[in-house]
């Protein structure tokens, strides 16, 4: 496998040079500030002072306790506990709570199957269903502290399974449908979970895409998995195994709606999600409940500023990334909001599926990503010009920095104009949304998501662990927050070695950014191996790893390469091993039996040789700028120089294709 290098990572610097200034300004509007939250700098002022009280007042306010914490924050680096002594149930923060204030017939989800077909779930009906699989889970096995795993399409069943484990204090560990076989079982056995929530299959570009298969692929090297729960949607044939596994609806039907939410330790562990490092290895990131309910509750409420009682909330995510784990699943329903969940993709059966979408329910919060803007943009504006989408208030972005022109679009095309943009900087590890406007308090600039909310520092610093105040740097976090990962499953010390090594008494997100002369923060992208794919993480060594793990590879070196439309792209380059002959077309697809279609490299170039220093790394940027069709200055470092001449002509006569 191809070495990892160090000194030949992006260097931040490199970057900013790339970045042009951008002048525009957007103030809130009066006519949406005059009904919105926050308007001035009070949350702001109120967290500078004391950001422990702060935060403090915002898990009081708005999530309910079972009983009060002693201690707001014990912090001994790296290890963080919130609200300490304190116990909740968080499935009676997102259902009970708002069915026994009354609420039990507002509708929590307004889901709309690809095929067209539609089902509305009021918060009474989600929380009947939430205690009935909380008993069936109860029933196979299932007990507080358990590991679940879940792997399923955009089916309501999956913020069902999410919720019944979190009423029982067992932790899910959701995997996205697109993932392979392969994925999914290391997944699994990484967290030896005991129970597989599947699907037949679901819908996707107007077919079906079988899921069940995959997870009895799976489930062959899983000696932890007792149960396998599958939920009927594709239709599709599935071989059922005895004993094993069981029809979703079947369990649900003699279930009981009786399930107490039993209190929980504010640390006890919510969930797992498995997110791509520098290694090859992915992360089981650990998140828990207190600390995390009321991050999300917060940042849902003020930076999209929810009027619970008139908004209807739709974020485009998938439940199996951070996104639709924290703004699907817990924070619209910790807040009592209404959402559309979707589940297929934007162009079925037409370019304008989204905006029919937001018309239908008059969506008025809309939150995407980039790379989902710049796909749009190529469709047209006549799509979004079909339908009206006068409903709109608030946009937001996540992901990956988004270019001022898509930034302009969506605020000209969807927005009209009138629309605050929010673009939210956050990771898997933050749980939450760190960076970004609020829509009625800040003007912002297209392409930078603005400021720390209140109640976060961060902090850019040089390769010294200088503070810089204007210009590029790595971006940092100088103070916990409850959101905050608590570590990577059964690995203490790679999460101290990952995040709290770098730079002394500070986390580092593995990005960098800029901060203008007006203090604004520009995302730059990550300054580690990680590639951001249509604002999907996925590291360079895990490709790698699984190219050569093809019995015709002798090495690899892959890099992400700028993309117009998916952010960046992977690139491979292969060594064969002698003897060996095999089309690009099958390593591609080996990556994506692997690890999953979307770490599939756009291009595969077969080379005799890499690119490497005398020590022998391999000079990935070197190999980007050649993806990228730069020129490339000196070469004297190389060990042999030629290669990048063919290396160059074999892009150039791709680009030509
Ligand atoms: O590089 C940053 C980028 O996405 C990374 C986190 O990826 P993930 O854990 O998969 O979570 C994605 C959804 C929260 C970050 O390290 N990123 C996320 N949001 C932005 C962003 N880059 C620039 N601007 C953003 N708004």
């Amino acid at each position: 496998m191809a070495e990892q290098g160090t000194g030949d990572t992006n260097e931040p610097h490199e970057t900013i040079d790339a970045l042009s200034a951008e002048n525009r300004k957007f103030p809130p509007s009066e006519a949406f500030k005059a009904n919105s939250l926050v308007t001035d700098t009070f949350l702001y002022d109120q967290a500078a002072e004391d950001d422990e009280a702060f935060w403090a007042r915002q898990a009081s306010g708005l999530v309910d306790w079972a009983k009060p914490w002693d201690t707001v924050l014990e912090w001994d680096l790296p290890d963080a506990k919130w609200f300490v002594g304190g116990q909740l149930n968080v499935a009676y923060n997102c259902l009970d709570r708002h069915v026994l204030g009354g609420n039990g017939d507002k509708i929590a989800i307004h889901w709309e199957g690809e095929p067209g077909d539609t089902r509305t779930i009021t918060y009474q009906q989600l929380l009947d269903e939430v205690s009935q699989f909380a008993n069936v889970l109860k029933d196979l096995g299932v007990q507080r502290g358990d590991r679940v795993n879940i792997y399923l399409p955009m089916v309501p069943e999956a913020a069902v399974a999410m919720l019944a484990c979190a009423r029982i204090g067992a932790a899910h560990s959701v995997v996205f449908g697109g993932f392979s076989a392969q994925s999914l079982s290391d997944r699994i056995n990484d967290a030896e979970a005991k129970v597989l929530i599947t699907a037949d299959g679901g819908y996707r570009r107007g077919a079906v895409f079988p899921l069940k298969p995959a997870a009895d692929e799976a489930c062959a090297d899983t000696p932890t998995i007792e149960h396998v729960v599958v939920v009927k949607r594709g239709g599709n044939d599935v071989e059922m195994v005895d004993g094993r596994d069981h029809w979703y609806h079947e369990l649900i039907e003699g279930a009981s709606t009786e399930c107490p939410a039993e209190p929980m330790d504010s640390e006890q562990l919510l969930f797992l999600l498995y997110t791509s490092g520098t290694t090859g290895k992915p992360k089981g990131i650990m998140h828990t409940s207190g600390g995390y309910l009321t991050h999300v509750t917060y940042t849902h409420k003020y930076v999209f500023d929810l009027h619970a009682d008139t908004d209807v909330f739709w974020c485009t995510a998938d439940v199996g990334w951070i996104t639709g784990h924290s703004y699907i699943v817990y924070g619209p329903l910790s807040n009592g909001a209404t959402q559309v969940m979707y589940e297929g993709v934007p162009n079925h059966p037409g370019n304008d599926r989204m905006w029919e979408i937001i018309e239908k329910y008059g969506v008025t919060i809309f939150y995407t990503a980039p790379t989902a803007i710049r796909t749009f943009m190529k469709w047209g504006a006549t799509e979004p010009a079909k339908h009206d989408l006068s409903s709109l208030r608030v946009l937001g972005t996540v992901g990956e920095p988004i270019n001022p022109e898509a930034w302009m679009w969506y605020h000209e095309h969807i927005g009209g104009e009138r629309c605050p943009i929010v673009d939210t900087w956050w990771q898997t590890e933050t749980g939450g949304i760190m960076i970004s406007p609020l829509p009625g308090a800040t003007t912002t600039k297209p392409g930078s998501a603005t400021f720390p909310l209140p109640g976060v520092s961060a902090e850019l610093i040089d390769d010294e662990g200088h503070r810089v105040d204007v210009g590029g740097g790595y971006l940092t976090l100088t103070r916990p927050w409850p959101g905050m990962l608590r570590g990577i499953w059964g690995d203490p010390e790679r999460f101290r070695e990952t995040y709290w090594s770098r730079f002394e008494g500070r986390y580092f997100a593995g990005d960098g950014a800029k901060l203008d002369d007006e203090g604004y923060l520009w995302l730059l992208g990550r300054v580690d191996d990680v590639m951001n794919i249509s604002g999907h993480r996925i590291s360079t060594t895990e490709v790698e790893s699984a190219l050569v793990s093809h019995p015709a590879v002798a090495e690899a070196a892959v890099v992400g390469a700028t993309d117009a439309t998916t952010g960046q792209a992977i690139i491979a380059y292969v060594i064969l091993r002698g003897g060996e002959d095999v089309d690009a077309e099958v390593l591609r697809n080996h990556v994506a039996e692997e690890i999953g279609a979307i770490a599939k490299p756009k291009q595969i170039y077969i080379t005799p040789d890499l690119p490497k220093t005398r020590s022998g790394k391999i000079m990935r940027r070197l190999l980007r700028d050649v993806a990228e069709g730069r020129n490339i200055g000196d070469t004297t470092t190389l060990a042999d120089a030629s290669i990048v001449d063919e290396l160059q002509a074999r892009a150039a006569v791709v680009a030509d294709d």
